[in-house]
């Protein structure tokens, strides 16, 4: 099994606020997301500006497509994006537009599972050639309470990476959960406030990809 990556997801107000931490922990990520918070505060100049600094990374732009996927895809890859999320309440017909943007530029699709997604509308997205789908505990679940993983979180991880897709992992993500995951494929872990909001980015990125290749060397 591959070692999953670690991906940093930048959802702060403004710029300044995310170049601060992702410069110090640059050298321990694998994928830069530019969080939908960011692109809303900043535009697609987030995203322009962060590939202008780190032009050897991956950078997905968070932009959570529900509509008008041609138009919004075509922004963030003209920016200088290699992958965009859509949501998963999008109708099929938006994913295959911007898969199809995505592949005549050699780029990727992430689809982001929220409430209300189907195992039928997975196997929809598989057939359409979607590799990608983000798995997550949402914020506003977390604000419930909702702070454990789950087995039914395992599961769903292991039946979508047996449908074929790579499955990426976030959510209030720290770097102590990660052995729960021992053994199961994940793609990538997304860590956002484990890391921007530590003492030390840097440090708190690092601790994450010694745990990372701890659960699954
Ligand atoms: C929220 C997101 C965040 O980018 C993702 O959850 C990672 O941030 P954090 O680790 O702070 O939860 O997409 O839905």
């Amino acid at each position: 099994m591959e070692k999953p990556l670690l991906q940093i997801a930048l959802d702060t107000y403004d710029l300044p606020s995310a170049l601060g931490p992702l410069q110090k922990a640059a050298a321990y990520i694998d994928v830069i997301e530019v969080g939908t918070i960011l692109c809303l505060a900043e535009g697609m100049r987030a995203v322009q500006v962060i590939r202008s600094l780190f032009p050897e990374k991956t950078i997905l732009a968070d932009v959570r497509i529900a509509e008008a996927g041609s138009i919004i895809s075509k922004m963030a890859y003209d920016a200088g994006a290699d992958w965009v999320s859509v949501v998963s309440g999008a109708a099929p017909d938006t994913a295959e537009v911007v898969l199809k943007e995505a592949q005549s530029r050699g780029k990727d699709v992430q689809i982001e599972l929220s409430d209300g997604w189907t195992w039928g509308m997975a196997q929809k997205w598989a057939d359409l050639g979607i590799q990608q789908v983000i798995t997550h505990r949402s914020r506003d679940a977390e604000a419930k309470g909702n702070l454990t993983w789950s087995q039914e979180d395992f599961d769903t991880v292991c039946r979508l990476h047996e449908m074929g897709f790579k499955v990426t992992v976030t959510g209030g993500v720290k770097a102590q959960d990660i052995p729960l995951f021992a053994g199961l494929p994940v793609y990538i872990f997304i860590a956002g406030r484990a890391i921007l909001g530590a003492a030390d980015p840097a440090v708190a990125a690092q601790e994450f990809q010694n745990v990372i290749a701890r659960t699954f060397g």
